[in-house]
Order: structure tokens, then sequence, then C-alpha cells
């Protein structure tokens, strides 16, 4: 396998520097970005994102979107990649460990594949979750490199068998440590508006249009955890989930523990949208 670092396509066994700030201080920002049959899907938002996530943190990214796309091809190419994911990485560079921004430092970009298979499985059973309190930052909508919260709760998760944990700050459902979190309430679709509190996926917006077309409402309002386990339906989304159904949470079942009608419906779409990109 290749992988792309600062203008190379390289062994992955090269290194980088201790003197990286992505490793010193989580200073950087990342991507994942999903390949369906060898074909990238959503790059351009990703890149965009991508692009935000660094102009936030004063971070020039050096390439453009279409060079990231080009070297997104190159790596899909080159490994072979049917269906997987890439993973792409910039921080802000190599400098002798000082907090505040270093001058005239270069950032460090790395991009490299994974083979990922589709959780179909779990798109059609749905999975169990729990909840937990989101203690991360502030500015959740930048895909930064701290992932310390996140992970912790994801752990939670993971020990009590699980697969997700649903975040709640000051009562309020935000969204899941790698995913947007949505209930479907009397027909109505319902998610975290998008501002510092969560990470404006790229997913959501995919859905965010499959509602629009569909003729399903949908609304980006805040709702409490209570609400969250009276829910028709529940779901989350991401890049690697997809439109995945939750079925139950802390224990109890949503919707009897089956998957509900609205997120059939959101999934057949999806699917469709997936089988555009070869069509
Ligand atoms: N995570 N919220 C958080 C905190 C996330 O980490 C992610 C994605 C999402 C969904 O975003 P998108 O639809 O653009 O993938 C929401 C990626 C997949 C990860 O960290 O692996």
């Amino acid at each position: 396998m290749v992988i792309f670092l600062n203008g190379n396509y390289v062994a992955e066994d090269t290194q980088i520097s201790y003197n990286d700030r992505g490793i010193q201080f989580g200073d950087g920002v990342y991507e994942v970005v999903r390949v369906y049959e060898g074909k990238l899907f959503t790059a351009e938002e990703h890149f965009e994102r991508l692009v935000r996530s660094t102009q936030e943190i004063a971070i020039e990214s050096p390439y453009s979107l279409s060079e990231y796309i080009e070297i997104c091809n190159t790596l899909i190419e080159r490994n072979d990649i049917h269906n997987g994911t890439i993973y792409v990485q910039v921080t802000r560079g190599d400098a002798i460990r000082n907090h505040a921004y270093p001058k005239d430092v270069k950032p460090n970009v790395l991009l490299y594949t994974n083979s990922v298979e589709r959780p179909v499985n779990e798109i059609q059973s749905g999975i169990p979750v729990i909840t937990a309190e989101d203690f991360r930052w502030l500015r959740c909508d930048i895909k930064s490199l701290n992932l310390l919260g996140n992970i912790m709760n994801k752990q939670k998760a993971v020990e009590q068998g699980a697969k997700e944990c649903i975040q709640i700050r000051n009562g309020i459902v935000t969204e899941g440590a790698s995913s947007n979190v949505y209930i479907v309430k009397d027909g109505k679709i319902m998610t975290h508006p998008a501002n510092n509190f969560i990470l404006n996926g790229i997913t959501r917006r995919v859905i965010q249009q499959i509602a629009a077309h569909e003729n399903i409402p949908f609304e980006e309002v805040t709702f409490d955890a209570s609400t969250l386990k009276a829910a028709d339906e529940v779901f989350i989304s991401s890049t690697t989930q997809e439109v995945m159904p939750v079925v139950s949470i802390d224990g109890t079942l949503i919707n009897q523990g089956n998957v509900g009608p609205v997120v059939k419906q959101l999934q057949s779409q999806f699917e469709a949208t997936i089988h555009q990109l070869h069509g």
C-alpha cells in the first residue's frame, strides 16, 4: 500500500516527525471520505469542509479541492480500493513544542486508504446505543484531531455492548461520538441544528436533500433525552455508518426493536444515491 505524505506517494511505514504539532497538541484537522466501487462519494463536500476546518484554526491548506480529489483518485488506483475510506489529515506542521502557533511552519498533509465493506447487516437490523454526557469542547463544528471526548464516550458504549454513544449537553441531545443523531416523530425528522455543538455531517446533508426530495419534513431543532427515547424512530448517520437505525437506547427499545418505515425510506434513497455514482 502507498500513502500520500507532503507531496509524495511513499511506503506506509514512512515516519513522521515527533515534532509534528498533530502529535504534540492535536493541532490539526481531518476528514474521512467514502469510496464505493472505486469511486469517491461526496468528495467535494468533504474537502470543502476540510478547508473550512483549516481556516477556522488558521492553517493554510496547501492543496486545492481538485488537487485533493486527484490525490484520492491516485491512491484508489494504486492501492486498488473498491469499497473503503480515505483518511485525510492536515496538521500545522513540525515545530519545537510551544503552545502558540509557530511562524513559517509548513502543514503536514497525510492521506491513506482503508478497504472497508459497507455495514450491511447492521443497516438492516439496527444497533443498540447508550447515552452519556457530552463533555467535549465548544467547537465541535471543526473536525479537529482532538477526539478524547469522542473516544472516551465511544469506549463507554463498547464496554456496555453498544455500538454508539449519543451525547447529551445540558439535557439536549447533540450528536453521537462519531455520528449525527436524528429522531422521527409523527412523520417528521428532527436533528440538532448545525452550529458549534455538532459536526455538520456530509451524510447529514445528503439525508436533508433526500428528505426534501421525498417530502419528509426535516427540522433542525433541539430535543432532550426523554424525547429521544419516546421517538417513533431513531437513527444516526456518518460516512461509514450511512443511515443507521437505532433499535435500543440505554436498554429501552425504540419502535419495539424494529427498523421503522421512515428510516427504511431514507435508506433506500441513500442506496439510490450511491448507485447514481456508477450510473
Ligand atoms: N466521523 N459527528 C461526529 C462527531 C463525527 O465524528 C462524524 C463522522 C459525524 C458524521 O459526519 P459525516 O457524515 O461527514 O461522516 C458527525 C468520521 C466518520 C470519523 O471520525 O471516523
